[in-house]
């Protein structure tokens, strides 16, 4: 299989039907359902928003440092079955201390993944958008005790309506603090949301980006300063920023000599794995060995923090 570095992968994203059902039994956690077909059936959004909704209802099953660790080391031995050799991994501490799970017990079981997980990895730590810029500012500063813990910051969740521009203040904390910046744009927003990561977060990574192709003097931008992209076919697909996969236009973007990568962005939710995002763009879409082949190389050019074994 081809070897790749996979760049964009929410954790809880990688969280299965299977895992769902026995982490609530295991913590004693009451679901609509335990029936994990039923779980699945019911993964059919119309659109981000609703993917979200599902997404942060289903990870309240995470309560303990085992579980995330369980949570990753799945995640880990999948990704190293379909050719991953790096991984940069985001996480949404928001979302579980909105909970009352605490850091500590996010990155104790995270970070032990990593470690025992036999593969390079990184963790990127995301802010809610939808949550505003304050709690982002906060959680940065109460995650800053665990900075040899993570490499980077990303920016996830809604957003239409959370431009980057809100966030500017707690980006020049991270990138003061020596950390890596990535933010979501252009999957829902327009070219305008990838301009202000770009000059207002000063990002070195696109998550999605996919709309960034609608605006010529940004792909020239992107192509000039070899800007990563990370997009997730399959995921675009799913969440309906596309029709179908045969509507993609990431070989469009290849051909414009963008720095190109391909990602599973939520695994668990959106049918397939990296490699079988790789696949899909062979079947539905015809790309070659040769394109899958520079898509991949550009995986390792993009990421932040690959260590050869
Ligand atoms: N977009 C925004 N936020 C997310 C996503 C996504 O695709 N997946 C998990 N959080
Ligand atoms: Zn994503």
């Amino acid at each position: 299989m081809r070897p790749k570095a996979e760049l964009h992968l929410h954790i809880e994203g990688t969280l299965e039907p299977e895992l769902v059902v026995e982490l609530a039994r295991r913590n004693r956690i009451d679901l609509p359902t335990f029936d994990v077909e039923a779980i699945r059936a019911r993964y059919s959004f119309a659109n981000l928003q609703s993917f979200l909704d599902v997404y942060y209802e289903n990870m309240a099953v995470l309560r303990t440092e085992e579980d995330f660790y369980d949570l990753a080391t799945a995640y880990l031995r999948r990704a190293a079955a379909q050719g991953v050799r790096h991984a940069e991994i985001f996480f949404d501490p928001q979302a579980h201390l909105s909970r009352g799970v605490p850091l500590e017990v996010v990155f104790g079981g995270l970070s032990a993944a990593l470690k025992d997980g036999g593969m390079s990895a990184a963790l990127i730590l995301c802010f809610l958008r939808d949550r505003g810029p304050e709690e982002a500012e906060e959680v940065l500063r109460a995650a800053l005790p665990y900075r040899e813990r993570f490499i980077g910051v990303g920016l996830d969740s809604a957003e239409v309506g959370y431009p980057p521009s809100l966030f500017r203040r707690v980006f020049d904390i991270a990138a003061a603090e020596g950390l890596r910046r990535v933010a979501h744009a252009g999957e829902e927003g327009g070219p305008d949301y990838v301009w202000e990561a770009l000059d207002i977060l000063r990002v070195e990574r696109v998550d999605h980006g996919i709309r960034a192709m609608e605006d010529p003097q940004l792909v020239a931008r992107l192509r000039a300063e070899r800007i990563p992209l990370t997009v997730c076919p399959l995921s675009n697909v799913r969440l309906r920023a596309v029709p179908s996969l045969r509507d993609h236009i990431l070989p469009a973007m290849l051909d414009e000599g963008l720095v190109v990568t391909v990602n599973s962005d939520d695994p668990a939710y959106f049918g397939g794995y990296v490699d079988d995002n790789y696949e899909a763009l062979r079947r539905e879409l015809g790309m070659t060995d040769d394109q899958l082949d520079r898509i991949a190389r550009h995986s390792f050019e993009a990421s932040f923090a690959y260590e050869p074994a």
